[in-house]
């Protein structure tokens, strides 16, 4: 546990849990963030947490490499922060590679990925929404020749992301003594750590701001996106931790897919008008019919197993924390326009 462990995207939703986990195992991490300031104003003060400010993710990482045990690569552009399809795809594949190769140049014997569950499903989500229990086998069908910049940003987010793990294994089969994992996630919601930063940008809660549209779209429409599966933030931080004490398994990619469940928003807002009251009169009429959501069977197993994620968090926990998290960021928000 006193390994030293280089990690990507500290100052995000998901990495920040992953750090504060890390911590309280013993670990050792060093941050690589492109603020360390903003790494450093969550976690002030822990003598097990070094930081160093690396501005891209194709930066030189050599110095930062050295005497790591392992990686886990978090960061990566979510869509709904950019308007940029060549910002989502330098992050997610440039940016990834280059990690990875320089990982393997400077000895790491170790490396895990944040890749996303949306590499699984084809770009229209029909085998996201199939019958079909979709397993760690199913890849989104981009090649670098078919993918093109001219496209939705969630398009290019899931394409880029799934290019990103194609190149990853090809580099793997190169170098099997280097022990790659990838975690597939589902949409992750839940609570912040403690000083998590927030600002008054609503993307700046993390991905709970897909779950909140419940009670922001308004109260003749439901959320439109398409997607219908979720994870808590604990249970994949948990996940990204486990994968450090996992051995290589010979024949078997180690890529895992980690979701508690699916969700109906009209599931959702029951929940939130039952344990949330005061919020009913935000959420979309209960005559309105929700859009369809992406609601294939995950097939988890793998993950239960060898990472041992045999129970989640309940749903409800997760949901709530995550509109929880949206009310504490409106308060602050209307206390600093008032001020
Ligand atoms: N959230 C979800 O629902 C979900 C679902 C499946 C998979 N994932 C994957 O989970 C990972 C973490 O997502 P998240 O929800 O925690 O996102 P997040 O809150 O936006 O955090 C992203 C992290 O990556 C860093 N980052 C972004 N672009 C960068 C760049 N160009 N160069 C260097 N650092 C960069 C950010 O740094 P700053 O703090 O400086 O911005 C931040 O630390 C990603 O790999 C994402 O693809 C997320």
């Amino acid at each position: 546990m006193n390994s030293l462990i280089l990690v990507t995207g500290g100052t995000g939703f998901l990495g920040s849990h992953v750090v504060a986990q890390l911590l309280e195992k013993g670990y050792r991490v060093r941050s690589a963030a492109r603020s360390a300031t903003k790494q450093r104003k969550i976690f002030p003060d822990n003598p097990n947490l070094e930081v160093v400010e690396i501005p891209t993710l194709t930066s030189d990482y050599t110095e930062s490499l050295k005497g790591v045990d392992a990686v886990i690569h978090i960061a990566a552009q979510l869509f709904a922060k950019t308007n940029s399809v060549d910002e989502i795809y330098e992050a997610a594949c440039d940016g990834t590679i280059n990690i990875v190769h320089q990982s393997i140049d400077a000895g790491v014997k170790k490396i895990i990925i944040t890749g996303t569950f949306a590499s699984l499903f084809d770009t229209q989500l029909n085998t996201g929404s199939g019958s079909e229990l979709v397993t760690e086998e199913f890849y989104n069908p981009v090649t670098p020749e078919t993918f093109h910049r001219d496209q939705p940003l969630m398009a290019a987010y899931q394409e880029s992301k799934t290019l990103a793990s194609k190149r990853v294994w090809q580099v793997a089969e190169k170098h099997p003594d280097v022990d790659i994992t990838i975690l597939l996630p589902t949409l992750i919601f839940g609570p912040h750590v403690p000083n998590f930063p927030v600002t008054n940008a609503q993307t700046s809660i993390g991905s709970n701001f897909n779950l909140i549209k419940i009670i922001t779209t308004g109260t003749d429409a439901y959320p439109t996106f398409p997607h219908g599966h979720l994870v808590d933030v604990r249970d994949i931080a948990r996940a990204h931790v486990a994968a450090l004490s996992v051995p290589p398994i010979p024949g078997r990619k180690k890529r895992f897919i980690i979701s508690n469940t699916t969700f109906k928003w009209k599931d959702v807002a029951d929940l939130i008008r039952r344990e949330r009251p005061e919020l009913a009169h935000r959420l979309p009429r209960e005559d309105i019919v929700p859009p369809r959501q992406s609601d294939a069977p995950l097939d988890t197993s793998f993950a239960a197993k060898v990472l041992g994620l045999k129970e989640y968090i309940p749903w409800e926990e997760t949901v709530l924390a995550g509109v929880d998290v949206q009310i504490a960021w409106e308060k602050r928000k209307d206390l600093s326009s008032s001020i």
